[in-house]
């Protein structure tokens, strides 16, 4: 096959260099003027000018793809996702807004437990479906690569459902998925006031299936106040790396619980949401470089305070920034949106979340050395703005302004 290059970036945004960036060097994009990219068989091969790309390929056949003038960055990467599920809340959110809690509602037998009934009920066809509609809207927003979680099972038939639902929509859809196991996402009715002994029953009954089949790479838990606690959480993840998958957190989120330092203790890839993080929790996942994956469209759903991004930027904690679209607390899968809540919000510059939301995204999802960045023997998933500047995302608020999509080396979405 001939080689694709994409030429005239007026701006050709690498985020090349090491994963995760903390620090100042989120900041540092690495922009290449009137870029060019050299692609073939879906890797890239070398980046440079488009004068120079161009003299070096003379007398050579290859496609050329012309950005134009244009502002060309790496995919979107969307580390934090629950886009499985059957039903919706829609009735729950109008009780919100009246000033319901997003917990009073899940003490009730709503929330996750809603979706539960739901999911339970729909078959893996049906989901599937619902998932690659809800993989286009992502793909024209600029996503390229999306962790996906199940957790609407709590039973060992439809967690794996869920899974497979994930695994199946490799080759079903240009988006990437990779699968998370989130059984420890509530306590189900039939453990109601037992959440230990559902751990066990996770640990010893489903976990041992999720690993025998490869159908996930993370494990993640709700470490939460009335969820499941740090001990319950550290049992799990721990039994859940014995068995090779690696670990993600629910941390923090509603109440100050400990699930950062946890992150902290255990190795995590990620600890994510982290509203309520502790000075200490900030201070031990910088220390073990643990991804925080901040997630503003779900502060901002839940009229919560957003996560201290800059106060962890500044303290050499890498950040990512994803969606947690999901059917109760954010029913959004917004890249737009989530740009402007960091940039206005959380005092993220506009280098910084171009950053969280590709190579640190992609260090979160443990993938950086294959994915986040245009750099050489990285997998070609870039993105063509209608604008010659990455200064136009976070300007356009709420805008989507991404005009063409390339995944593995082939436009999939213009
Ligand atoms: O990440 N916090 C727990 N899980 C989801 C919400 C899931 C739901 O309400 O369906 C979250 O916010
Ligand atoms: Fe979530």
């Amino acid at each position: 096959m001939k080689r694709l290059v994409i030429t005239h970036a007026a701006e050709l945004i690498t985020c090349q260099g090491c994963a995760p960036k903390t620090g100042l060097a989120m900041s540092q994009l690495d922009i290449i003027e009137d870029g060019a990219v050299v692609i073939e068989d879906g890797i890239i091969e070398r980046t440079g000018s488009t004068e120079q790309i161009v003299a070096a390929l003379k007398g050579t056949e290859y496609v050329t793809l012309d950005a134009g003038g244009k502002c060309v960055l790496p995919g979107f990467i969307d580390s934090h996702n629950h886009f499985v599920f059957g039903g919706y809340r829609a009735e729950e959110f109008s009780w919100r807004l009246k000033g319901d809690s997003y917990m009073a509602i899940m003490e009730r037998g709503g929330g996750i437990a809603n979706t539960v009934r739901a999911t339970r009920q729909a078959s893996r066809e049906e989901l599937t479906e619902l998932a690659k509609t809800r993989l286009d809207d992502m793909l024209a927003m600029g996503i390229t690569t999306v962790e996906g979680k199940s957790g609407y099972g709590l039973d060992l038939d439809t967690e794996i459902k869920q899974l497979e639902v994930l695994n199946d929509l490799a080759g079903q859809h240009p988006v990437e998925v990779i699968p998370t196991f989130l059984g420890a996402h509530a306590v189900p009715s039939e453990y109601q006031g037992h959440s230990g002994e559902f751990i066990d029953f996770l640990i010893e009954k489903v976990l041992p299936v999720v690993a025998e089949r490869n159908l996930a790479k993370f494990c993640d838990v709700f470490c939460e106040k009335g969820v499941f606690s740090v001990d319950e959480s550290r049992k799990l993840l721990l039994a859940a790396q014995k068995l090779g998958l690696k670990s993600k957190l629910h941390a923090d989120e509603i109440v100050q619980l400990g699930g950062s330092e946890l992150a902290a203790e255990i190795g995590a890839v990620s600890a994510d949401h982290l509203l309520h993080i502790s000075d200490m929790g900030i201070a031990q996942m910088a220390e073990k470089n643990v991804v925080a994956t901040l997630l503003p469209a779900t502060a901002f759903s839940l009229r919560e305070p957003y996560a201290r991004g800059r106060e962890m930027i500044d303290r050499g904690v890498p950040v990512a920034l994803a969606s947690d679209f999901n059917p109760g607390s954010c029913f959004t899968q917004s890249i737009p949106l989530i740009i402007a809540l960091a940039a206005l919000n959380m005092k993220m510059s506009p280098a910084e979340i171009i950053t969280a939301l590709t190579i640190n995204a992609a260090a979160a999802i443990d993938s950086a050395d294959r994915l986040g960045s245009i750099e050489a023997g990285k997998q070609a998933d870039i993105l063509i703005l209608e604008y010659p500047s990455h200064l136009y995302l976070p300007y356009h608020i709420g805008m989507n302004i991404v005009e063409t999509v390339v995944k593995k080396g082939k436009v999939v979405w213009t």
